[in-house]
């Protein structure tokens, strides 16, 4: 298994272009099942989680060309050969239950295994079941697998208990095929909902009210193909300015819109920082260290939990005592004990993290545990004296692109060491 060396202690200065976005993508590579005719997808992201993606859509008869070196990806489903999701790919990644609504809209027939439990909490998929009932799904539990079925769906009033991300993607999978009209309501309104709805327009569906709690959708008998451009990935860039800030240096990330990230822009800004924001740019200039500020993790447009673990990297190193509460998941602490390593304070109580901030800390081997979790280590290690080792980073490869590359060349000393180099 390949780890990640870090020589710490290096300011971070200058600017890295962001990838697509992996959470955008995922439904939108989904949502191809929807259509008998081609798409294309350019800005797609060169990630763990894609290339699974592209196995579940394989398993079930896409056909599918990547180009990872230009980053496209066309994906062509004229007939399907399977109805089922199989547990060794849905177990790698959680998203795999993304193929319900898409499958049973077009084909009327699914058969997904239950996703289980993960690091950060038991997630289950309760609302996009009851979700797809409304719409006149039947479903079935049976071996550890859903298996869903309908004649045909049909529109109806859906309204989440909670506006869950993966519920409001798959629901406006599984409508836009339906026959009427569907309104969902408490729906949660990430940009990533928004991309998807975009990309169910080029194919011809009509949905309104994407990014707002209420979308209403207008099933069509079928949808044809499309050509679409993914959008920037808001975590990693928020990922990279934090990275600049722990270090007390200046970032700038290229291609992404700073209003897809202005929950962290301002608790930057509260900590001190300078935001300069672009229409497509975000600038991020450090002015010292920085300073204890609280979070709490909200649904859109409130604080992302994926951007959790790596805001507490900051604070490990900020001036004063702030508080972190995580409302998402049940447990999404997981990089703390990882963090006390490097010499940072941080003490939890049940759903909050008290963090005392520390002049420096220091370099130690680290282990990270889930995708979000391993950034933030990654960042720990940035900006502790020494060297850090960060295993497992097969966590980072599902969610970041050649995060080592990026790193180096705003001036971090970081490396891959693959597995067959190890001593
Ligand atoms: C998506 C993101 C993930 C992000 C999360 C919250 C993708 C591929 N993943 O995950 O990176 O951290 O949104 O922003 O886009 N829940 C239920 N029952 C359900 C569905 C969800 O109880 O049927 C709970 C979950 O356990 C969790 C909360 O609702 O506690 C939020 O989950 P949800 O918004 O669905 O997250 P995901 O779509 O899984």
């Amino acid at each position: 298994m390949d780890k990640i060396r870090i020589q710490g202690g290096k300011v971070l200065r200058g600017s890295v272009e962001i990838s697509g976005s992996k959470n955008a993508a995922l439904p939108i590579l989904m949502s191809t099942l929807l259509t008998e005719q081609e798409c294309q997808f350019n800005r797609v992201p060169h990630l763990q989680d894609i290339r699974t993606t592209i196995k579940v859509l394989a398993h079930l008869g896409t056909h599918a060309t990547p180009d990872f070196s230009s980053h496209t990806l066309k994906l062509h489903t004229p007939e399907i050969t399977s109805f089922e999701a199989p547990y060794d790919l849905v177990r790698t990644m959680r998203a795999s239950v993304l193929v319900l609504g898409p499958l049973l809209a077009r084909f009327g027939k699914a058969k997904v295994s239950l996703p289980g439990g993960c690091a950060i909490g038991a997630r289950p998929i309760n609302y996009h079941l009851l979700g797809l009932e409304r719409l006149g799904a039947k479903i079935e539990l049976e071996g550890g697998y859903v298996i869903a079925s309908a004649k045909k769906l049909h529109g109806n009033r859906v309204a989440f208990e909670f506006p869950s991300v993966g519920a409001t993607e798959n629901l406006m999978m599984a409508a836009v095929l339906a026959d009427g009209e569907t309104l969902l309501e408490n729906c949660a309104k990430e940009p990533e909902i928004v991309d998807l709805a975009r990309v169910l327009r080029a194919m011809g569906a009509q949905i309104e009210g994407e990014g707002t709690e209420q979308i209403s959708i207008q099933g069509k008998k079928s949808l044809n193909g499309c050509n679409y451009h993914i959008m920037g990935d808001r975590i990693e860039a928020a990922t990279f300015l934090a990275a600049g800030f722990a270090t007390g240096g200046q970032v700038t990330v290229e291609g992404v819109d700073p209003e897809s990230l202005e929950a962290v822009l301002v608790k930057f800004e509260e900590a001190g920082a300078t935001i300069v924001r672009e229409p497509t740019s975000v600038s991020l200039i450090s002015n010292g260290r920085p300073k204890a500020t609280n979070i709490t993790t909200l649904p859109f447009p409130g604080f992302p939990t994926d951007m959790q673990a790596q805001f507490m990297t900051v604070m490990a190193v900020a001036e004063g005592t702030s508080l972190i509460t995580e409302t998402i998941f049940e447990n999404r602490f997981m990089h703390v004990s990882e963090l006390l390593r490097l010499g940072a304070d941080v003490v939890i109580r049940g759903h909050s993290a008290m963090v005392h901030g520390q002049k420096s800390l220091q370099g130690a081997p680290l282990m990270a545990t889930d995708l979000r979790a391993s950034a933030s280590l990654i960042l720990g290690g940035l900006c502790a004296e020494g060297e850090t080792w960060v295993s497992r980073v097969y966590h980072l490869d599902r969610g970041y692109e050649n995060m080592e590359t990026k790193l180096q060349k705003l001036g971090a000393v970081i490396e891959r060491v693959r597995s067959s180099e190890e001593a």
